[in-house]
């Protein structure tokens, strides 16, 4: 999949040449437009603001509310996420976090290939919770007793020091204000393992960052490289997930002494 590196979607030019070539999509974009508007005006604080955006969008269709098009693409999506980590050495006995997890999309072939009770999911969507309640019934995967948790924020207070030797962010950075992104940077150091890693995607521009409507933001991957290094923290752009037929771009943050 090619990836526009360099439009600012955030642009009047942009939005009037994209409206020109896609003239069908224009009513859903303007009506998402007055819902993201009045949702805004209801919750000024982001975290607040996105909680809304997916309790709405998930009453609708949960599988939609984490990206995918259709069963089929939301299958492949969540296989994507699986295989990759499995050929970067994910083994059964290793201890996950995975940061905003769904409707488990990725998370229910992490649940099946760990070792029951190795798999913790936070998300600070209680709706979308419900919704994977609903994924892990569907696959079966009951007695694999995962760990699902709402959060308010990404300070991982609750949780306890070097314990996950694999945290996951899929599509979550993607959607996340850089205080919400250098919130997590400045805790996950704590809860992360010795030799683990934290994989994250995000949204990748070469030119001005931007967001469109507070839901989708882009960034430069010097912006995030830098914020991790501020943070004690190691971090690498991920070349060979660029192979992938995903639009989004990945970022491995490690322990300095393990980087
Ligand atoms: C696009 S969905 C992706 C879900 C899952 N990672 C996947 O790949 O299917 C983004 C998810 O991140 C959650 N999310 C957004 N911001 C978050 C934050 N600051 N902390 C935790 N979860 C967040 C949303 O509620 C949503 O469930």
């Amino acid at each position: 999949m090619s990836k526009n590196l360099t439009a600012n979607r955030s642009s009047l030019t942009h939005r009037v040449s994209y409206a020109l070539r896609h003239p069908a999509r224009v009513p859903r974009h303007l009506r998402r437009t007055a819902r993201d508007t009045w949702l805004r005006y209801r919750s000024p604080d982001h975290v607040a603001y996105y909680r809304a955006v997916m309790r709405s969008d998930t009453r609708r269709d949960p599988d939609a509310a984490v990206g995918g098009r259709s069963r089929e693409r939301w299958l492949a999506l969540g296989a994507m996420q699986f295989d990759y980590l499995l050929g970067h050495g994910l083994r059964p006995e290793h201890r996950m976090l995975e940061i905003g997890c769904g409707n488990l999309r990725a998370g229910w072939r992490f649940i099946e290939y760990l070792r029951p009770g190795h798999y913790y999911g936070i998300d600070i969507s209680p709706d979308i919770l419900f919704a994977a309640q609903n994924t892990l019934q569907e696959q079966g995967l009951q007695d694999r007793l995962p760990t699902l948790t709402p959060v308010r924020d990404l300070s991982l207070g609750f949780l306890p020091d070097g314990r996950f030797d694999v945290v996951h962010a899929h599509s979550v950075f993607s959607h996340s204000p850089l205080p919400v992104i250098e919130e997590c940077f400045a805790h996950i150091g704590r809860v992360l393992a010795p030799g683990g890693w934290f994989d994250f995607t995000f949204d990748r521009t070469e030119g001005a960052e931007h967001h469109v409507l507070r839901e989708d933001f882009y960034y430069r991957t010097e912006t995030l490289l830098s914020l991790a290094t501020e943070h004690g923290l190691t971090a690498r752009f991920m070349d060979d997930w660029e192979n992938l037929p995903h639009g989004q771009s990945k970022i491995r943050v490690t322990h300095r002494a393990d980087g």
